[in-house]
């Protein structure tokens, strides 16, 4: 492909002006106070989805609990879904570990410089490869997230569509021809900074842009029309019945097998069908498990936006009398269907650190209790 030319911005004036303003006003973020490739690795995969004021108690908890990667490596996938709990897209979480267990394995502990090697690592596509490249090694490549788009897009007035890859290939190409010899790293994190704090997409500061002078976007007043996205598909809607199952003081959970969140925890759910009642598809999702709910009280209902998925779940609280031999017997903490896989869990409501539990879980645990369904 062609590299697109700095049309409207001198190519050596952009770098120098952004840096200024970065080295005055970017945050105190902890994996730039003290950074190392392992840091930069975990922090790039937080923020693949996950804006920075959400990434950062969650980037502290997970390198306290992994403080390196043979750490991370040698850890289960259990206790790194547990500690990516509720900061959502748990494929991220698994990804990470396999990356950590394939730098072991394949790069003797040594997370690899280069971007094609980067990208050869699970969960890595263009974007971490380049990012993890410029902060954590210095190489001259440039990373495009949706805040860079938008301040490239403004930058040089581009009305095509952001979300098309023909549209994102230019801004890269843009990015790209920007780049300075020195503080590749930096310059890449000052775009995203500028888009984060500055270039913001309905409320633009461009009074206190650096680059204001250089912005064909704010020179036409074009600010408010750029970036232009494609129609989104809508969210499908979903309705689900789910039920909290207690027996003395611990709540019966089923671990999800695919999806977005396979791997983590939830109620035991059905989605509902048009004509059935919530209060029927939360006693078969019961039954399903071979549980006998002796009374069924409706507690409230949730409404959860996932990307693809609109959630509305209505959730039932029941009481146990009876249940299938071997299933959800156990002790009280993991039984089994298949011993090969656990996945029924009695968990304890108020402890629930060392359990990889989605906030949809959380909000659907936090309706009031119907005091009436707690066994005497
Ligand atoms: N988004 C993705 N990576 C980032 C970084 N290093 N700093 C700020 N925002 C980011």
């Amino acid at each position: 492909m062609k590299r697109a030319r700095a049309a409207h911005s001198p190519r050596g004036a952009i770098a120098p002006a952004l840096l200024r303003w970065y080295d005055r006003r970017k945050r105190d973020l902890p994996w730039r106070r003290k950074a190392s490739p392992y840091r930069t690795l975990v922090s790039e995969f937080m923020l693949q989805q996950t804006v920075v004021a959400a990434v950062v108690p969650f980037f502290e908890r997970f390198v306290a609990r992994f403080a390196d990667l043979p750490a991370l490596a040698a850890a289960s996938e259990d206790q790194v879904l547990a500690a990516w709990s509720g900061l959502g897209y748990y494929a991220r979480a698994r990804n990470l570990h396999r990356a950590a267990c394939a730098v072991m394995d394949r790069h003797g502990g040594q997370i690899p410089s280069d971007e094609i090697s980067l990208r050869a690592l699970p969960g890595i596509g263009a974007y971490t490869a380049a990012a993890i490249a410029a902060i954590a090694f210095g190489r001259s490549t440039f990373a495009l997230d949706g805040n860079a788009a938008r301040v490239i897009a403004r930058l040089q007035a581009v009305t095509a569509a952001i979300d098309r890859p023909e549209t994102r290939n230019r801004l890269r190409d843009f990015g790209l021809a920007w780049v300075p010899a020195r503080r590749p790293g930096d310059f890449v994190q000052a775009v995203m900074e500028l888009g984060a704090t500055v270039c913001l997409p309905r409320s633009p500061a461009c009074d206190i842009c650096p680059l204001a002078s250089m912005c064909a976007a704010f020179q036409t007043g074009q600010t408010l029309r750029i970036p232009l996205k494609s129609a989104r598909p809508q969210r499908r809607v979903v309705r689900i019945a789910s039920v909290r199952m207690r027996r003395g003081g611990r709540v019966l959970l089923v671990r999800r097998k695919t999806g977005l969140l396979a791997g983590t925890w939830m109620l035991p759910s059905v989605v509902t069908v048009d004509g059935e009642s919530a209060g029927a598809g939360a006693r078969s999702a019961a039954r399903d498990l071979g549980m006998m709910p002796a009374r069924m009280t409706p507690v409230g209902t949730i409404r959860h936006l996932f990307t693809h998925r609109d959630v509305t779940a209505e959730v039932f609280d029941a009481t146990v009398s009876s249940t299938r031999a071997g299933i959800a017997r156990g002790r009280g903490d993991v039984s089994t269907h298949d011993a090969s896989a656990p996945d029924l869990l009695w968990a304890d409501e108020l402890r629930l650190d060392g359990v990889a539990v989605s906030s949809f879980l959380r909000k659907q645990l936090a309706l009031k209790r119907d005091k009436s369904s707690e066994p005497p």
